[in-house]
Parts: C-alpha cells; structure tokens; sequence
C-alpha cells in the first residue's frame, strides 16, 4: 500500500483531512475525525473501506457510508477490560471523594482525623444500575459484583438472560432504574435513541445519594441538567470520563464542581489496549482493502 499519513497525536486539521482523503481507497480514522457526508464527497467513489480505531462509531454517518457500498472496521472487545477497569476506577473515585481527598492532604485541609470528615458512599450492599448492558456493562458489573453489590438492574433496547444470568441482574426500565440505583454506570453506545437520556427527569429520580457514572459517549447525558443535579444535592456525586464538547473548556460550569470528577476520555488509555487496538484497526482496513472479511467488520 502507498499511505499518506497525518504523523502527529494532533487531530488531523478538517482541511487537511478533506484534501488527504481524495481519491483513497481505505481509510483509517480516529473517533475523534467526522466522518460526514463532506469527508466522503471529498474521497470520491474510490473509498471502500473505513477503519475507525474505536469501538464507538458515533463519529460516522453510516447512512451514507452504507449507501456508497463502503465497509467499516472498528476495535470491539479488545478495549472492554481496559475500559471496565477505568470504569470502577472512576466510580470509586466520585463515590469515596478521592480527587477532593487528596486535595485536602496537599492544602492543609488535613487537621485531623474527624469522624464525618470525607465521607463517602460504598458499594457494599448497594443496588448497581447499568444502562447498556453490552461488552462493557457486563465487564463492569463482573468487577463491581465482588464488591458486595446486592442487586444488578440494567436497561437497553431489549432483555438480555444470556448476559444478566452472570449477575442475576434484573431488566428494567429506565425511570426504574434511575429511582432505585446506588450507582448509576452508563455503558451504552450513543444513538438517536439514548442522545441526552439522561435529563433532568432521570436525575431527579435519583436518590439524593447515589453515584451517576458515565464512560460511554458525552452526548448521552445533558451536561446543564447534570449541573443543576449536582449543584443542589439532588444526586450526591457525578464521575465522567466522557463529555460534551471533548475537550471540556476550563471554565466549564461542571469543573467548578467538588462533586464532579472528570477524566479526559481516557477508558481504553493504557499502552497495551491501544496499541492493540491500533493493529486491528491497520489489520482491519488492510483485510476490508483485499476485499477479504475483516477481523472486526460493523454490520451495516
Ligand atoms: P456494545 O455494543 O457491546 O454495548 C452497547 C450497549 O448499548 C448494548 O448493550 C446496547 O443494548 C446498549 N444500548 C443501545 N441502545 C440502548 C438504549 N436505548 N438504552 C440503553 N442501552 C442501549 O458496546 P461496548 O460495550 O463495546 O461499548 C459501548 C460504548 O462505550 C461504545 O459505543 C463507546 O461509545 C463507549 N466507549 C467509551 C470508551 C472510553 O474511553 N470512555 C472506551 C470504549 C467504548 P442493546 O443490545 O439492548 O441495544
Ligand atoms: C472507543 O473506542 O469508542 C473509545 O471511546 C476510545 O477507546
């Protein structure tokens, strides 16, 4: 293969991209590159094979992409533990206060040992709600399950036995689960169907002592109903590592937030996890340019 390549960790400039994508025949895209209607206009009728190095495929407009015939590679299943792991890192670190804890032992707030001081919430005993009960979710919940959670809920686009046997976890609806979770882990894909699904109606019925989660896509929750959630105690801590725009603004209202931990989308960040998931994204655009069927091909 000749291949023409934007060398740099930087996103490739939109203008940059357009001009580069001309007349190719694969190409190999991060999630953060759009790719709209525009990009596949600028490549032309030479573009076969698109090969994403993420699972999440928000980033693409598969109707068009189906509609020119061409094929789509994506990295499921090789970034599950990673990002499962990440996942109850974060949930951790919101419901025990750990970045707020650790800010206390650096600017002298540490006076003494006090008997409410830093309290938190524990999952010991407590009731797990994940929405999105797919490769991740059930890698969560695998990992929460030893931790003393009495009850899995989960909720999706239809019940899943064969996954929620492992938990006994139970199908339920989404209000359902935001009024009866301690924790709340989103785990879903980003779909016109779970855009901004969690609003001020899901958070106001959750308890004013639960956890809300998200490692999913930013644009499931709405950031200013989430705000005001945390603001005034409706629900006690939040903790994402998705957002919306990525990157978050430094001023942004959420950041101002002791009960808001946020992470720079870093769930599949560890060095073995991406770099494998940058072979089976080479390995996929590589397979899909042969025409031959790929190690990992999204079904459109
Ligand atoms: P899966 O396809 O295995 O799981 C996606 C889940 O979303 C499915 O269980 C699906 O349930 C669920 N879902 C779809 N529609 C709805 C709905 N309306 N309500 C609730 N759930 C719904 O994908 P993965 O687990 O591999 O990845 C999930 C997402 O995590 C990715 O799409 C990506 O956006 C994000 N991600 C983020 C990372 C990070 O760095 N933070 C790293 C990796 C992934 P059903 O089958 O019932 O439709
Ligand atoms: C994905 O793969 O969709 C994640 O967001 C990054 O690994």
């Amino acid at each position: 293969c000749r291949v023409q390549q934007w060398d740099s960790e930087e996103p490739v400039p939109r203008a940059e991209l357009l001009a580069g994508v001309a007349g190719k025949r694969g190409l190999l895209c991060l999630l953060s590159d759009r790719i709209d209607g525009e990009v596949l206009e600028a490549a032309g009728p030479s573009l076969k094979v698109i090969s994403t190095m993420s699972v999440g495929f928000d980033h693409l407009a598969l109707e068009e992409i189906k509609k020119r015939g061409i094929r789509v590679g994506y990295t499921p299943d090789v970034l599950t533990d990673a990002t499962a792991e990440l996942s109850v890192a974060l949930l951790l670190a919101a419901c025990r206060r750990l970045p707020e804890a650790v800010e206390q032992v650096k600017n002298g707030g540490w006076t003494t040992w006090k008997p409410l001081w830093m309290c938190g919430y524990g999952l010991s005993d407590s009731t797990v709600g994940i929405i999105g009960l797919g490769r991740i979710g059930q890698a969560v919940a695998r990992r929460l399950k030893p931790f003393g959670v009495k009850k899995f809920l989960y909720t999706g686009s239809r019940p899943k036995p064969e996954s929620a046997a492992e938990f006994e976890a139970e199908f339920v609806p989404l209000t359902r689960l935001a009024e009866e979770s301690d924790f709340v882990v989103v785990t879903c894909a980003l779909t016109p169907a779970t855009q901004g699904m969690c609003n001020k109606d899901f958070f106001c019925r959750m308890k004013k002592t639960s956890v809300f989660v998200n490692t999913s896509r930013g644009a499931v929750v709405n950031q200013e109903d989430l705000y005001d959630a945390l603001a005034h105690g409706q629900i006690a801590a939040a903790g994402l590592d998705v957002t919306t725009p990525e990157p978050l603004p430094a001023d942004h209202a959420l950041l101002s937030l002791k009960n808001c931990v946020i992470l720079p989308h870093v769930g599949s960040a560890t060095y073995a996890t991406r770099s494998t998931m940058a072979v089976l994204a080479a390995d996929n655009l590589l397979a899909g340019l042969r025409g031959e069927p790929m190690p990992h091909e999204l079904l459109l």
